[in-house]
């Protein structure tokens, strides 16, 4: 079986040189391509990519396909993350190992680079070539903006600017503003291959506790993790409310172990070779960067 390190470099290869044809492409002004590159090229663990092409493989999806999806919500990423840096939000220097877009250009320009990589990935999904069925690339386009907007991403990162207490508001902001996005990754093979409501479902499910995961690790590397791994720095969220400051760590890593074991669970409900997943679920429990 594949490792995951070889999975890793798999995304990254097709997401960069699917990416680069795409930006290439642009009639735009150039600071704005440059800063769209800066922003996207060159860092990053395509961990959203990996997981559209581990759901496209249980559903035997035209790798053609899954790629242009992957970097449809790639490109997404970036530019949440692009705002995320500004001064107004988190007030970031660093991301990749770099300077963060507004750090390195100026903060209108970091608002109109989100803008486009925004409105890019959404162009992608639209386009033919992305699936042949119109209403499969509806649905994607239809799931994707849900899991990314008031109720989804946009909305978790209000709540993450609005101080709260209780664990069950910061889970709620937590699934919104990081589960979202990965729980379309983990639907989109089975959106693609017009599957069962229910699949689709457990598929989201198992997305939502990916996500929980991811964002405890997040926050647990944000205070003891090696800022030159990670590519951002540390201590960046230290007057967050999160859910390891809430809980402490040790009862922050037993809800990380609930939701593995109920993404384990989940898994195996759906009936279909998952194999490539539950790597993935285990690198996401014990990574450092
Ligand atoms: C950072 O995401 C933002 C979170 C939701 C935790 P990643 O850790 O996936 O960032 P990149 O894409 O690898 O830079
Ligand atoms: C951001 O969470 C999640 C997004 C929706 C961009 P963080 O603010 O914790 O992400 P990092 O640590 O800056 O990557
Ligand atoms: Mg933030
Ligand atoms: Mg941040
Ligand atoms: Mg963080």
């Amino acid at each position: 079986m594949e490792s995951i390190q070889d999975s890793f470099e798999k995304s990254q290869c097709l997401v960069d040189s699917l990416l680069t044809q795409t930006l290439e492409n642009l009639v735009a002004p150039q600071r704005l391509v440059q800063a769209m590159i800066h922003s996207t090229q060159g860092g990053g663990k395509r961990f959203r990519p990996l997981l559209v092409f581990a759901s496209c493989k249980i559903f035997s999806i035209n790798p053609e396909y899954a790629a242009r999806v992957a970097v449809a919500i790639e490109l997404l990423h970036c530019f949440s993350l692009v705002h995320d840096d500004l001064p107004a939000m988190d007030n970031s220097l660093l991301r990749r190992g770099k300077p963060s877009c507004w750090n390195q250009f100026d903060q209108a320009t970091a608002v109109l680079t989100g803008d486009s990589l925004l409105t890019l990935s959404f162009e992608v999904l639209a386009q033919a070539a992305t699936h042949p069925d119109s209403l499969v690339r509806l649905e994607l386009i239809q799931r994707l903006a849900q899991a990314s907007g008031a109720e989804g991403m946009a909305g978790g990162q209000m709540l993450d600017m609005t101080p709260c207490n209780s664990l069950e508001k910061v889970v709620k902001m937590q699934v919104m503003k990081t589960g979202e996005l990965i729980a379309f990754c983990c639907e989109a093979g089975a959106i693609m291959a017009n599957e069962t409501s229910e699949k689709r479902q457990l598929l989201k499910e198992i997305g939502y506790d990916l996500g929980l995961i991811y964002q405890i690790t997040d926050d647990l590397l944000d205070q003891e993790g090696n800022s030159q791994d990670m590519g951002k720095p540390i201590l960046q969220d230290q007057d967050k409310i999160t859910v390891v400051s809430i809980l402490g760590k040790p009862k922050a890593l037993l809800m990380l172990q609930d939701s593995k074991e109920r993404i384990e669970s989940n898994l195996k409900s759906l009936n279909q070779d998952t194999t490539s997943f539950l790597g993935i679920v285990d690198w996401v429990c014990n990574r450092s960067y």
